[in-house]
């Protein structure tokens, strides 16, 4: 029996939209294989960037976190793929871009500006869980 597709949420945060790296994203993000079913442009408000990162309310990040999500416009997609939630992180890179892999979209493209951590372009939901409660949010 083949295991059923999943979907993801892909977010490319403000930075990553504002350097013009929607479209260099979208590409190795087809190139992988996956399928685009859903964009969206959108200014996110802090209700649904709070509802969004529920999980990380009170920790040291949460508060700058929330503030460079709400700076500028992002790119919600809904991807689909087989393993996608697993392969879209893998093609991510670790959350740091100035340690993440060469070859990953944050170790390729991500940039040091002194809040790199904060600054890393892009979101993948990290399991099936998060996928549902998270396209339910960005997609309602
Ligand atoms: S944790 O606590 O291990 O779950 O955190 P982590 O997975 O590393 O990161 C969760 C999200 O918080 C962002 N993050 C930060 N933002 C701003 N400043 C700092 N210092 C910081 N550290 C982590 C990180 O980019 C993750 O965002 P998402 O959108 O989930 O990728």
């Amino acid at each position: 029996m083949t295991a059923p597709i999943e979907e993801t949420l892909v977010l490319i945060k403000p930075d990553g939209v504002s350097r013009n790296l929607t479209g260099e994203i979208l590409r190795r993000i087809e190139a992988k294989g996956y399928s685009l079913v859903d964009l969206r442009l959108v200014q996110a408000d802090r209700d649904l960037l709070s509802a969004h990162y529920a999980e990380h309310e009170g920790k040291p990040f949460y508060e700058p976190l929330i503030g460079f999500m709400e700076s500028g416009p992002i790119v919600a997609a809904r991807i689909a793929g087989n393993r996608v939630i697993e392969g879209f992180r893998s093609l991510a890179g670790t959350t740091d871009p100035t340690t993440a892999a060469p070859g990953t979209i944050r170790g390729d493209l991500g940039r040091d500006w002194g809040l790199a951590v904060q600054q890393n372009l892009v979101h993948g939901s990290d399991s099936p869980e998060s996928a549902a409660r998270e396209l339910a949010l960005w997609f309602a």
